[in-house]
């Protein structure tokens, strides 16, 4: 079938580009001409695993098309998916003006029926207001055309986007039509082969679902976090504790590991702006606030550990800096704890000596060049003339480490390590101080 996808950004990339691979004509427009132009060639603006040979292989078949004529685009699929970013306001609440803009878009050039599938993160009850600007752009026209909006929220995480795709838990529709239900299976057949993954819900519970998954992941992860915070004071060790309670199939493993604070582009945005969502309608969301106040002062620690280390002396200190990205496999900084600390350490006058395998462009992108930030071609180079080590990154380049060696290299050893990559007894053998994740006190 034909498909038209509203956004390059990296959610309507992954969807065109499997959608292709599964066999459909997928059109996918964007305003940004030279995104687009770089896109034919087959460059990919962000770094996701599969991504680059995805869309090359469907480019070349002429599966997946882009293009910035907006009135190609509509004229082309009869489904719409909309996959433009919905950026946090000032508030926290969601903006929604690239989505309604692509609603008002679709509603200008249409000629025939159409169903319009909202795939961007968007608050309960959008999918009214892309109707009611779709509908207000036809009646400027002065044309009445047949049409459907539903709400198919993604699933993706970043570095493992085609596998979630392509094998992900489920496929949730939220609408009441049955044209649609059939127009949607049709898409999703490819990837709804052996076992039924389809969900049809009301839009508005298809709608909320992505905000309580996102919610409910962000609380584990922050109740993980509080619950180490106290190990840390009472001596007792959260990984052992991690293993004891995740082995309760009601609790589980995933989600439990305790470390510097979730970042990214979804749980920071998707909990504050279900929090707003909730005040805007009169009621308290305690939990969702608790669950975001832990997590911003979970990005704090790797700092005060650091400033245990030194007794709070961080002016002209070197500190190096393994890992920048908000997790492994992407190259994405946004609202990484790396950006927190280095920040801090800024602050305090210290300096910055950081390797990432993937995100120094990045980096780079957003700090530019200063003087206390030195980006490194390793990880070995950024201990060079540093006093300590911080990893702020559970890459699996960094899981393997000669103490021995750090410890020469190192002006003085001390690790601060943000993810628990390490068992503590056998980094302090090597005579290093050692301050991992509610794992006991190094001093
Ligand atoms: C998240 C969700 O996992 C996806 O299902 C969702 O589709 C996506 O948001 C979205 O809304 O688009 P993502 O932000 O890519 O995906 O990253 P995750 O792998 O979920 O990690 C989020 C953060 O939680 C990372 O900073 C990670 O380090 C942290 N985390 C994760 C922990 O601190 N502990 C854990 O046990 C798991």
């Amino acid at each position: 079938m034909r498909i038209t996808i509203f956004g390059t950004g990296y959610v309507g990339l992954v969807t065109g580009a499997c959608l292709a691979d599964a066999g459909h004509e997928v059109m996918c427009m964007d305003i940004d001409a030279q995104k687009v132009a770089r896109l034919k060639q087959g460059e990919i603006p962000i770094y996701e695993p599969g991504l680059e040979t995805l869309v090359t292989e469907n480019v070349g078949q002429q599966r997946l098309l882009f293009t910035t004529d907006a009135a190609e685009a509509v004229a082309f699929g009869t489904l719409q998916f909309i996959a433009v970013g919905t950026p946090p306001d000032e508030d926290g609440s969601a903006d929604l003006q690239y989505v309604l803009a692509v609603a008002k878009t679709i509603g200008q050039h249409m000629e025939d029926y159409k169903v319009v599938v909202d795939k961007s993160t968007v608050p309960v009850g959008t999918a009214d207001r892309v109707h009611e600007a779709i509908a207000g752009a036809l009646g400027e026209r002065g044309v009445s055309l047949d049409f459907d909006v539903c709400s198919n929220p993604e699933f993706l995480k970043e570095g493992a986007a085609i596998e979630d795709f392509t094998h992900g838990a489920r496929i949730v529709v939220g609408t009441d039509s049955e044209r649609v239900k059939a127009l949607m299976r049709e898409c999703y057949a490819p990837y709804n082969r052996r076992v039924e993954k389809l969900m049809f819900m009301d839009v508005r519970s298809a709608e909320l679902t992505k905000y309580a998954a996102n919610a409910m992941l962000a609380t584990k992860i922050s109740f993980m976090n509080e619950i180490a915070n106290l190990a840390e004071r009472l001596g007792a060790d959260i990984e052992q504790v991690r293993r004891g309670i995740g082995s309760d199939p009601r609790i589980g493993y995933h989600f439990i590991y305790p470390g510097c604070g979730y970042g990214g582009s979804c749980f920071p945005k998707d909990v504050q702006a279900l929090a707003r969502t909730a005040s805007q309608i009169g009621y308290d969301p305690q939990l969702l606030n608790a669950v975001e106040a832990v997590n911003d002062r979970q990005k704090s620690t790797l700092f005060e550990k650091l400033g245990q280390a030194f007794d709070g002396q961080l002016d002209g200190k070197t500190v190096a800096v393994w890992g920048l990205a908000f997790k492994p496999n992407t190259d994405d900084m946004r609202e990484a704890p790396s950006r927190h600390l280095m920040e801090a350490l800024w602050a305090a006058g210290a300096r910055v000596r950081a390797y990432d395998p993937e995100a120094m462009e990045e980096c780079r992108r957003i700090y530019g060049e200063r003087d206390d930030l030195t980006l490194v071609g390793g990880r070995d180079e950024a201990l060079q003339g540093s006093d300590a080590l911080v990893i702020c990154t559970e890459w699996k380049s960094f899981r393997t480490v000669d103490f021995a060696h750090l410890h020469r290299t190192l002006r003085t050893p001390v690790i601060v390590d943000g993810r628990n990559l390490f068992e503590p007894d056998q980094v302090r053998a090597a005579g290093l101080l050692y301050f991992a994740v509610g794992r006991g006190d190094s001093l």
